[in-house]
């Protein structure tokens, strides 16, 4: 795994209950959320993906296609949801974010880990450089927690994840 996975699977293990089941948004290949589903094995663990895995899906875990922005399935489905390195990607981060708190049951919990825009140079790094290369686009820590606190979150908390590049962070936010 890297950095920003083992800083969410530690978080997502943190939980307490543990999850009965979990959401991942943007799981690509399915890989995180294999080492997910054995570490909880009586989790509910589901991975959602706007592009189809290019490798078969293990049994532990089901996939569905689809886009953050409009969630298949039914409110309050989820005790976690998580997201690593997906949310820089959606197309309506907004829209994405309100589908997680509509999904997520009550007390449930939003894991995020994504680069943040912070300052002057973290904009110029993340929003000139890495955005061309990487095709996605970042959003600063403050709009982040403002729009996570408008759609009804509370205790949102931003950190840095220890030994990335300085902009990626793990995104704490829960349901009441
Ligand atoms: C950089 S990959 C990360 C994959 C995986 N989470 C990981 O950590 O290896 C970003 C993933 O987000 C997915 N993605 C992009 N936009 C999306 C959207 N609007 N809804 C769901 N998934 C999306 C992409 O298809 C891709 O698999």
């Amino acid at each position: 795994m890297n950095q920003a996975q083992i800083a969410l699977y530690n978080e997502v293990l943190k939980i307490r209950p543990l999850p009965g089941a979990l959401l991942d948004i943007g799981c690509g290949d399915t890989s995180f959320i294999q080492n997910l589903a054995r570490a909880l094995p009586l989790a509910q663990v589901t991975g959602l993906d706007i592009a189809l895995p290019k490798r078969a899906v293990a049994p532990s875990v089901s996939f569905v296609a689809g886009d953050a922005a409009k969630l298949p399935f039914t409110s309050e489905s989820f005790d976690v949801i998580s997201s690593c390195m997906s949310m820089h990607h959606w197309g309506d981060k907004r829209a994405g974010l309100a589908e997680a708190h509509r999904a997520l049951t009550l007390g449930g919990w939003l894991l995020i880990a994504d680069p943040l825009k912070k300052g002057w140079l973290e904009n110029r790094v993340l929003g000139w450089t890495v955005e061309r290369l990487d095709g996605g686009r970042f959003i600063g820590h403050g709009e982040l927690a403002s729009t996570l606190n408008e759609l009804g979150f509370e205790g949102v908390s931003v950190e840095l994840i220890p030994k990335s590049l300085g902009s990626l962070s793990l995104i704490k936010a829960r349901k009441p």
